[in-house]
């Protein structure tokens, strides 16, 4: 009996090393382990041992089925992996495990790429504090008291302008940065400006709008001014059209119309056919507007206006980008919505 039990014992073991699928190894359970099975047979025989050796025929018979057993579960969990390692499909591509990389900002995407095309037309790059004084916002820019563009509703003051010299404010627009450069060339110039100035000034700007798809209540502009020895309109006109063939391709199309601005003579709105959407025709979009530099910006700076003559222009980055990239809404550009970032 003991030489049959340990017979058993041995080919339980050999044949389950055969088992190499879910279902043999069910087959083999069923064979040895099941309630018909060998194991269970063999047991039954316990009942005809003679009574004498039926502690060791009995002990015999359980380490038998431990090890049957354990055999059983540890062959289980080897044909399960084997089995998902079938099911896996090679082609299947791999699990991106690699930190995804962020980029930069599609406004100051666009802001280095005009300054980087107004470089090529051989402007510098300039700026000016955001917080800035009605002297370099307004004054200066021949904007004076009493105007309509200083009321309180539209600019985001700090001190309150009808107490204060200098009332502080968040600036509403990039023209100061004008002021700012002529200011310092004079002062460089011992009180006089002395050399031509090409600049660009990109920055954010702050005006109280009412959010909506073309209005923010902070956005930014991109100023330019030259200054030189008899710059006329026909070099502002010859900058800006170079300037959108150069961004936006060879066959945009511009146009200005007249328009006015305190700091410019004669002034114009600059425009351009721009699509938006895809499913709508394109249509004249105002960037921004532009002039020949007005005789009284030039004095406020000590710039004499008989030896020197300039252009200046400014336009919304915004919406710049917009018509660059298709982009329908300005709130998209500064939701930061992931899933827009990552398109553009
Ligand atoms: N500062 C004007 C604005 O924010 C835009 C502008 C117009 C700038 C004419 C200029 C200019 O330099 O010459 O609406």
């Amino acid at each position: 009996m003991l030489d049959a039990i340990e017979q058993l014992e041995r080919e339980g073991v050999a044949s389950l090393a055969h088992a190499a699928t879910p279902s043999a190894l069910e087959a083999w359970r069923v064979e040895y382990l099941g309630s018909n099975g060998r194991l269970k047979a063999a047991l039954s025989g316990l009942k005809d041992v003679p009574k004498e050796q039926k502690p060791a025929v009995g002990q015999r018979l359980n380490a038998a089925k431990a090890a049957l057993e354990s055999a059983f579960a540890a062959r289980k969990e080897g044909v399960g992996s084997t089995a998902t390692a079938e099911r896996l499909d090679m082609t299947e591509p791999g699990l991106v495990l690699t930190r995804a990389l962020g980029q930069q900002h599609i406004l100051t995407r666009v802001r280095d790429e005009l300054v980087e095309v107004f470089a090529r037309m051989g402007f510098g790059v300039a700026d000016g504090p955001e917080l800035e004084d009605d002297e370099h916002n307004f004054i200066k820019l021949n904007i004076p008291p009493g105007h309509p563009a200083r009321d309180e509703s539209d600019n985001f003051y700090v001190d309150d302008p009808a107490r204060t010299a200098r009332a502080r404010m968040l600036r509403s627009q990039t023209s100061t940065v004008q002021i700012r450069v002529l200011e310092k060339m004079v002062a460089a110039g011992g009180g006089r400006l002395r050399e031509a100035v090409k600049i660009v000034a990109p920055g954010r700007v702050y005006r109280p709008d009412t959010v909506d798809a073309t209005h923010s209540f902070m956005f930014h502009q991109i100023e330019g001014l030259c200054v030189d020895r008899a710059v006329t309109m026909s070099d502002l006109k010859t900058t800006l059209l170079q300037f959108a063939r150069a961004y936006f391709g060879p066959d945009a199309q511009v146009r200005l119309r007249p328009s006015f601005f305190p700091f410019t003579e004669p002034s114009a709105e600059f425009d351009m056919l721009i699509t938006l959407r895809p499913d709508q025709p394109p249509r004249w979009i105002e960037l921004g507007g532009c002039g020949m530099v007005d005789p009284a910006v030039f004095a406020a700076c000590g710039v004499d206006p008989e030896e020197w003559s300039g252009f200046a222009f400014g336009f919304g980055i915004e919406r710049l980008a917009m018509g660059k990239y298709g982009i329908p809404d300005i709130r998209l550009l500064f939701e930061n919505d992931i899933r827009f970032l990552q398109q553009v």
